[in-house]
């Protein structure tokens, strides 16, 4: 007869939470060359306040380089004049298991960037491509786990185009109900930091749509008011780096408890179109190796 004996280490016992690990992402982002206010089609925008262009390109570099010094791949889409938004690349598409479902937006303002971004897909070797019938603004209401794709409604994209995407990707879709007009965007109140693992700022969704986020992920990182306020949800993870608005502190040393490494960047400028971190990054995830 054997016996197993399970032996506790008191070393490993009360170690610190495993070292995470950042996998390599693959980006689409779009330089700000002519980005501009000149319409207002969410709270944070104001036509009348002056916007410093070489200013937001200066910020955004500094954004795409990071993304380079931490190992990840970057491809560039050229701006287009007259799509002052256009650097916004999370709204261009959603990318699952290298299948494509393309944008379309809600405001007619935009909704040239749809089939801009579609181009750029269909001349860059991707062959699974799905131009859409009904709204939806790609990742900025798309964010995609490891089990499920959490889908943002109430100010952008539709219920429509939520069944749309679970059809096309053939994974579960969550939706999600936005009630807070300065959150019109899922990817400005909640952010995917690890497979199964988020942050969300609770003050924008609705009482159901917050007992289905607490359900899912019962350990999420939560998000103060005041974190929510300056775009600290609007961030970016690798798994290991989380990139954020640099004023978001708060949210910050929250990541840091959880193991992961906060970085703060500075994108003011942009952040009057409405937009931070993760609204100028679109992942691009291939196919899995089955
Ligand atoms: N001005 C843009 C809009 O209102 C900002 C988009 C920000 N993008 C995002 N992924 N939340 O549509």
């Amino acid at each position: 007869m054997t016996t197993v004996t399970a032996v506790l280490d008191p070393a490993t016992a009360t170690a610190a939470p495993a070292a995470r690990v950042a996998r390599t992402r693959r980006y689409l982002m779009c330089r700000p060359t002519h980005f501009d206010v000149t319409y207002a089609i969410n709270p944070w925008m104001d036509p009348a306040k002056p916007v410093d262009t070489p200013l937001a390109v200066a910020q955004w570099e500094r954004l795409h380089d990071l993304y380079v010094q931490l190992g990840h791949e970057v491809d560039l889409i050229d701006p287009v004049p007259g799509l002052p938004d256009m650097v916004f690349a999370a709204n261009g598409a959603t990318v699952v298991d290298g299948k494509v479902l393309g944008a379309l937006f809600r405001n007619a303002e935009r909704a040239a960037e749809g089939p801009a971004y579609l181009e750029w897909f269909r001349t860059h070797g991707f062959t699974e491509l799905h131009d859409p019938a009904y709204v939806n603004e790609g990742e900025g209401d798309f964010l995609v786990t490891g089990d499920y794709v959490l889908a943002g409604k109430g100010f952008r994209s539709t219920p429509e185009g939520h069944f749309e995407a679970q059809e096309f990707f053939g994974r579960p879709v969550i939706g999600l109900d936005l009630v807070d007009p300065r959150y019109y965007h899922l990817d400005t109140a909640l952010s995917v930091l690890a497979d199964n693992e988020v942050m969300y700022y609770p003050g924008a969704f609705s009482p159901g749509s917050l007992a289905v986020l607490e359900q899912l992920f019962p350990d999420a990182v939560l998000a103060t008011a005041e974190d929510a306020g300056v775009f600290g949800l609007n961030a970016v993870s690798d798994g290991r780096h989380v990139i954020l608005p640099e004023a978001a502190t708060g949210l910050a040393k929250k990541l840091h408890d959880r193991g992961f490494e906060p970085i703060g960047m500075d994108l003011s400028e942009l952040l009057k179109g409405g937009g931070s971190v993760k609204c100028c990054t679109l992942e691009l995830r291939e196919r899995r190796a089955s």
